[in-house]
Formats: structure tokens, C-alpha cells, sequence
């Protein structure tokens, strides 16, 4: 059914207009002052933005759906997922594929992509982790990346034994991701320091949530970033630091692009509203804030969004990765290394950074739009598909509610996982219409679409 947002304040990366916007055969083929709808097609759906903000759908480049992870599982499937992620305004999900180190890449393509084709609600794409190097692993990347529709790969740093990926290899496949146009996307603790670190505490007897931070410090983070990024500048391939914790990753990250290396910069929504004394909470609550990297000291948060508001940090992700309090934290009771890592965000992101970014004036609407949507699809090969609001892109449109306020609780999250790290944080702002491709798939903070509407997006190498 054609739609027709009219009255709305249509606010881009860069342009801010009073416009009425049609969509047609799933994309925008009109932006006009004023579009009479008595002379559209019947049956078009008019919706009234007068007085709201309107944006192109957001995505979230860095989001764990099918998870298999420290001995568990991640709670959510594409279903609950993509459900959340719409209702909170995130109309494009990039879910990280991490198969262990025995499987075969293409199998584990496969796994991935038959959990979220057809179940889908929201659009959504991947990042092939490279876990192994093999010659067998080498033309299964080299084939997911260039007829598969996938030119992204990611690495771990960390996780020693379970997904990091050996120095040698990381030349090597940083030098395919070169030949190939493909950016390497990765999570950079260095695994050995982390793992000297865990030993050492657990063994003085230190095993709470609250010494997960003090395992993995910050100069951990800045040496896997600095690692990276030497191994970018040698090899000339395109990098993107997932999950960016704290000053000093950031400012290794600064350095290495002031050296002419092709580094882009992620934030996540976790660390720039939580701080490391939810981790510290009592009576294992703090199992909730367990994720990696940790939750940092609160003064780092200036940093994350400084840099985002001068656009040098590019994105804002959530590494949405649920694990239940219950039954999967809880295995991490008498050590923290056992705590599944991770914090779910995926439904909460848009409107934490609109009220702790934008209302407070760290950041102003374009800059959201940018990291929340536009840099993501620029980066990664979908823009101006997505990330942008103009005749020819995907109807994806969220009009927004700015003075809509709420208290956030698992209550009203539909993400699967039995707690939500927010709760009780009052919000302002609110996804009231979310549109997939011309058609309303979520109404204020509900799902009222489609299940099976989300598509895979097959992307182009762009990164030579
Ligand atoms: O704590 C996290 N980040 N869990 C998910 C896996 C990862 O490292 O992204
Ligand atoms: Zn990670
Ligand atoms: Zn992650």
C-alpha cells in the first residue's frame, strides 16, 4: 500500500526540512513542500507528522542474535529481536556471525542466515567473523564476501582459545580484506593480557562481577586497538573498532588515523550511559553489567560522546547480546570469567541517546541521525539504500515523538531476556510510527507489522 507521511520536520545527517515524503513500491519516490492526497493512488495510507520529527530508519551495525558463548546460548531469535528493534526505531540490524573455531565459515554462513531469513521483521545483514585462518577458511571468506553480498569480516582480539585470531593470521586475512574491498570489523582486547588477568584475580580470590573491569583495564583495549591498527597501516586495509570503551582506545584509534590509517570508530549505547558501579552492584546484580570491554570509570564517557559530536567516533551500535539473569549470569556465580558477557540494548538505544545525548546538547539531531543511522550505511555499503531520507531510498522512516516520556522496564521490552539494564531510567522521546520499506511495522514502542518482512541486504565490496 503506497504511504504518505505529511506535516513532518524531516531531519538528515545534514538537512533539516519541513516536506511531505511518499512511498511507493517499497521506496521514496517523492519529497515535496506539499503533496495533495486526493491525487495519490486509493487506498494510500496518510500518516499526520505535524509537530514530529521525522528520520530515516536507524541502524544498528552491531547487534549478537544467534549466539552459541561461554557455555550458553544468547536469549533472543530473530523473532523477539527484530520485534524490539522496531519498536525502539531501528529498522536495519547487522548481526555479527561467530562460529567457533572448528566450523567451516560457508556452514556457518548458512546457520546464521537460515535463523533470520524468513523470521525477520526488520532488514538485516552480517559481519563474517574470521575465527580460523586455514586455506579451507580463506576461500570460504574470500567466497561469503564477494558473491554472498557480505564485504565485511570481523576479528576478536580477545577470547583466547575461543574466537581470537592468531597475529599470523591477522596479517593474512587483513591483506585478503585489502585485495577484496572489504573492511575488517574488531573487538580488540589483547587476549593474553586478558587472560593473565583473570588468573591473577580469581586466584587472590577476587571472583565478583565487580573485578570483571579491573581483568580487562583500559590500556588493554588501547594496546589491542594500537595492535590493529599497526597491522591496518602495514597491510592498508580498512578497520572499524567495534564496542569503543573508554579515552585511551579512542584516542589509539586518533592516532592511527592521524597516521593515515582507514579506521572508523564505534560506540555502543552501554558505555555511554553506564558506568563500571552497575558491575559493582551487590548481591550479584552486577552480573547484569557484565560485558566486554567492561563498563569503564563515568569520566570516559565524555570522551565517547565529544568525539561523537566532532563525527570522529562514527557510529553508535549496541552489541545487543542477551543473556537472562537467572539461568545464564548466574553461571558466572562463583567466578566472573564464567559470566556470559553481554547487555542488551537493542530496543533502548535510540531513545537513551536521545535523551542523554541529544537533550542534554552533547549532540544535536544531525549528529544523532549520523551515528545512529547514516554513518553505519555509508561504512558498510548500504547507503543511500539506507541511512538517508531522499527520492530513491528504502521507505524506511521513523517519526518521532521528541517530548514523549516513559520509564523503561523489562516489562514493556520485547527482547526475550528476563531483565532490562535500564529499569526504572526514565526516557524522553519515542519511535510513534516505524516504517520497513513503505509499510508500518511498528506503532508507538509496539510491533503491528509483518513477521516475515525483513530481507537480507546483499552489499558491495567498497573499501579498496
Ligand atoms: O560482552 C560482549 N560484548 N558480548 C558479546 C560478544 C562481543 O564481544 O561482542
Ligand atoms: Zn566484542
Ligand atoms: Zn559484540
Amino acid at each position: 500500500m503506497p504511504l504518505l507521511i505529511k506535516g513532518g520536520r524531516i531531519i538528515t545527517a545534514t538537512d533539516d526540512d519541513r516536506a511531505d515524503i511518499y512511498c511507493e513500491s517499497e521506496t521514496i519516490t517523492r519529497i515535496e513542500p506539499s503533496i495533495d492526497a486526493s491525487t495519490l493512488a486509493p487506498g494510500t495510507e496518510v500518516i499526520d507528522a505535524t509537530g514530529k520529527l521525522v528520520f530515516p530508519g536507524f541502524i544498528d551495525p552491531h547487534v549478537h542474535v544467534h549466539l552459541p558463548f561461554m557455555g550458553t546460548n544468547a536469549k533472543d531469535d530473530w523473532e523477539s529481536v527484530s520485534r524490539a528493534a522496531l519498536a525502539g526505531g531501528t529498522t536495519t540490524l547487522i548481526e555479527m556471525v561467530c562460529p567457533g573455531p572448528d566450523d567451516e565459515p560457508m556452514a556457518a554462513f548458512e546457520t546464521w542466515l537460515g535463523h533470520a531469513k524468513g523470521t525477520a521483521a526488520c532488514d538485516f545483514t552480517f559481519h563474517m567473523s574470521a575465527v580460523r585462518f586455514d586455506d579451507l577458511a580463506r576461500e570460504q571468506l574470500r567466497e561469503i564476501a564477494t558473491t554472498r553480498g557480505i564485504p565485511s569480516f570481523k576479528v576478536f582480539l580477545a577470547y583466547k582459545g575461543a574466537l581470537d585470531l592468531p597475529d599470523e593470521h591477522l596479517f593474512s586475512l587483513l591483506t585478503m580484506a585489502k585485495e577484496l574491498g572489504v573492511i575488517v570489523t574488531a573487538h580488540c582486547e589483547n587476549a593474553e593480557l586478558v587472560d593473565a588477568m583473570q588468573r591473577a584475580l580469581i586466584s587472590e580470590g577476587k571472583t565478583g562481577p565487580e573485578w570483571h573491569e579491573p581483568s580487562r583495564p583500559e590500556c588493554v583495549e588501547a594496546e589491542g586497538v594500537h595492535h590493529l591498527a599497526t597491522f591496518a597501516e602495514l597491510t592498508g586495509a580498512h578497520i572499524y573498532t567495534v564496542h569503543t570503551s573508554c579515552e585511551a582506545a579512542v584516542r589509539a584509534g586518533l592516532e592511527a588515523r592521524a597516521r593515515g590509517v582507514n579506521i572508523w570508530i564505534e560506540a555502543v549505547a552501554p558505555h555511554l550511559v553506564l558506568d563500571k558501579t552497575y558491575a559493582e552492584k551487590p548481591d550479584f546484580e552486577g552480573a547484569k553489567y557484565v560485558m566486554s570491554p567492561p563498563l569503564r570509570e563515568k569520566r570516559n564517557q565524555d570522551c565517547l560522546w565529544n568525539q561523537l559530536r566532532a563525527r570522529a567516533i562514527s557510529t553508535i551500535g549496541t552489541d545487543h547480546a542477551p543473556f537472562d539473569f537467572k539461568a545464564q549470569k548466574t553461571m558466572g556465580r562463583d567466578a566472573f570469567t564464567k559470566i556470559p558477557n553481554g547487555i542488551p540494548s537493542v530496543q533502548e538505544r535510540i531513545d537513551l541517546v536521545h535523551t542523554f545525548g541529544v537533550r542534554t546538547g552533547r549532540l544535536d539531531y544531525h549528529a544523532f541521525v549520523d551515528a545512529c543511522s547514516t554513518q553505519a550505511a555509508r561504512i558498510f555499503g548500504m547507503y543511500p539504500r539506507k541511512g538517508t531520507i531522499r527520492a530513491g531510498s528504502d521507505g524506511d522512516i521513523v517519526m518521532y515523538d521528541p517530548d514523549h516520556e516513559r520509564t523503561l522496564s523489562v516489562d514493556t521490552s520485547l527482547s526475550a531476556v528476563d531483565y532490562n539494564a535500564y529499569e526504572g531510567w526514565k526516557v524522553t522521546g519515542r519511535a510513534e510510527v516505524v516504517t520497513v520499506r513503505g509499510k508500518v511495522q511498528a506503532r508507538e514502542g509496539k510491533f503491528v507489522g509483518e513477521q516475515t518482512h525483513g530481507r537480507l541486504l546483499e552489499r558491495e565490496p567498497t573499501h579498496f
